[in-house]
């Protein structure tokens, strides 16, 4: 049905969203901490045990028009997202484990919580992966599929999406990135077109990482794909190629949880005051399996690259390098067994006032990280499917009011990305305000005042 365009607005609905009727399949590379505590978590919510704390789509509101009109939809009747009961899930890892043994394995969620929805959680069984331990170096699995080079396994992935199609009766799938962390490649000539991909998947070229094969399979299906790792994946032109083509819309990187959420809200703030930086050190011990994955340089670099862009983009020490000019910033990851899941992050912030006299802030955020994660694989699904149904975005490519969720985010090539939770936050409304044609918010407000 299309859009119903608002009476006496000056603004039009963009397009048409198609409804969200029949069921969403959920298609997840990983079924490791973050995707076991997103399931669990979501079958706990529809069966009421729990609250879905931390997901914009179930609990956010949008305002719309003047303060004035007390117009505050939930963003899940202002925009038609599919609903919690009309999801349905499989995945991938190179463990055999169903999703009940994983989440017990993983240790976030608590036993009596994860006995509730057993039932459930054990039927969903990981089809055999496609991996290659080059990428990862700390962990090997039985789970693998086989194939006489990287197109056949690719050829695999497809037949598993077609499978899943059919056998769970979904109307519409998206597939997001839960796998591990691999190790860290820069794009090369055989990512920059589907041309030149495709020949090297048959050559299996050995820059073509596991989860771009996933990817690859994904688009080709017309499936949507996000990325929650800060692997390359989709940030490659072929992909941005492919996206387009197929009208199936990918974002990421590496979702924003943790000391980088802290960061980027904490960083805004003293830009906008104009307070200065000398200095940010960043350190975790945390003891999880994503933890051990890290441990191995070649991950970690790749984990490094994401976080460490976070302070330049949103500081820009090119306007004000005298506040922002020098900084020193590190960022470490210690694999720390004993704390599982339940993280520990210190940050010690360098800063300086009028005069430039110094202070410091430190934090110690005891967070858990797949907590964190969960509720934004829950909001970047729903909203890939949105963009999906929607005309005007499932052709575009790139959705970069998706930004809010990820650590790197993904823009057009040569447009630096916005690290700003706050600007992020209203890029992500405004394009659902824009969907629906309605009034951009501004924050102006001088009509108040007339
Ligand atoms: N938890 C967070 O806050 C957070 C934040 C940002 C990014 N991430 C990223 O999300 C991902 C998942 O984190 P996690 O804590 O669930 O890790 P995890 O180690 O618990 O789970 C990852 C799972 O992926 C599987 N796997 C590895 N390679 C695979 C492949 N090629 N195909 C299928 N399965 C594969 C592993 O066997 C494992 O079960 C990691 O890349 C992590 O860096 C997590």
């Amino acid at each position: 049905m299309p859009t119903t365009k608002k009476q006496g607005n000056t603004n039009t609905a963009k397009g048409e969203i198609a409804p969200a009727k029949g069921k969403l399949g959920i298609m997840i590379p990983g079924m490791g901490a973050v995707a076991t505590t997103f399931v669990a978590g979501v079958e706990a919510v529809r069966k009421g045990i729990s609250s879905p704390i931390g997901s914009l789509t179930q609990m956010g509101t949008i305002r719309l028009g003047k303060r004035t009109e007390g117009r505050f939809p939930k963003i899940n009747e202002f925009v038609p997202l599919a609903g919690l009961n009309d999801l349905v899930f499989t995945g991938w890892d190179i463990f055999e484990d169903n999703m009940y043994s994983a989440a017990r394995n993983a240790g976030v969620l608590e036993v009596s919580l994860l006995d509730q929805v057993k039932p459930f959680l054990s039927k969903i069984k990981p089809r055999k992966a496609v991996f290659d331990n080059n990428y990862v170096k700390r962990l090997d699995g039985p789970n693998v599929k086989k194939g006489k080079n990287k197109m056949e396994l690719a050829e695999q992935l497809r037949d598993d999406i077609r499978d899943f199609r059919k056998s769970s009766g979904a109307d519409r799938l998206v597939m997001i990135w839960c796998a591990s962390t691999e190790t860290f490649i820069e794009a090369g000539p055989v990512h920059q077109s589907v041309t030149a991909f495709e020949k090297g998947l048959r050559a299996n070229h050995e820059n073509i990482a596991p989860s771009m094969i996933y990817a690859y399979a994904a688009l080709k299906e017309g499936v949507p794909f996000a990325n929650g790792a800060p692997n390359l994946t989709v940030d490659i032109p072929v992909m941005h190629d492919l996206s387009k083509q197929m009208e199936a819309p990918i974002c990421g990187k590496d979702y924003k949880t943790g000391q980088t959420l802290i960061k980027t809200i904490l960083a805004p703030g003293f830009k906008a005051r104009m307070i200065g930086l000398n200095g940010w050190f960043s350190t975790n011990i945390l003891g999880n399996r994503d933890g051990e994955v890290l441990d191995d340089p070649g991950s970690f670099k790749t984990k490094e690259e994401s976080k460490l862009s976070v302070l330049e983009h949103i500081l820009q020490p090119e306007l004000y390098p005298e506040l922002y000019g020098n900084i020193c910033h590190k960022v470490r990851i210690n694999y720390y067994p004993p704390r599982g899941d339940n993280k520990e992050g210190w940050d010690n912030i360098d800063i300086f006032g009028w005069l430039g006299y110094p202070m410091q802030i430190k934090v110690d955020f005891l967070c858990r990280d797949s907590i964190l994660a969960a509720p934004i694989v829950l909001d970047l699904v729903l909203f890939l499917d949105l963009a999906k149904r929607s005309s005007e975005l499932r052709g575009i490519g790139i959705q970069e009011w998706l930004s809010f969720y990820f650590k790197s985010p993904m823009t057009a090539p040569g447009l630096y990305p916005e690290h700003d939770l706050f600007i992020q936050s209203m890029k992500l409304k405004n394009t659902l305000r824009h969907l629906k044609g309605e009034e951009m918010i501004t924050h102006l407000g001088l009509e108040y005042y007339d």
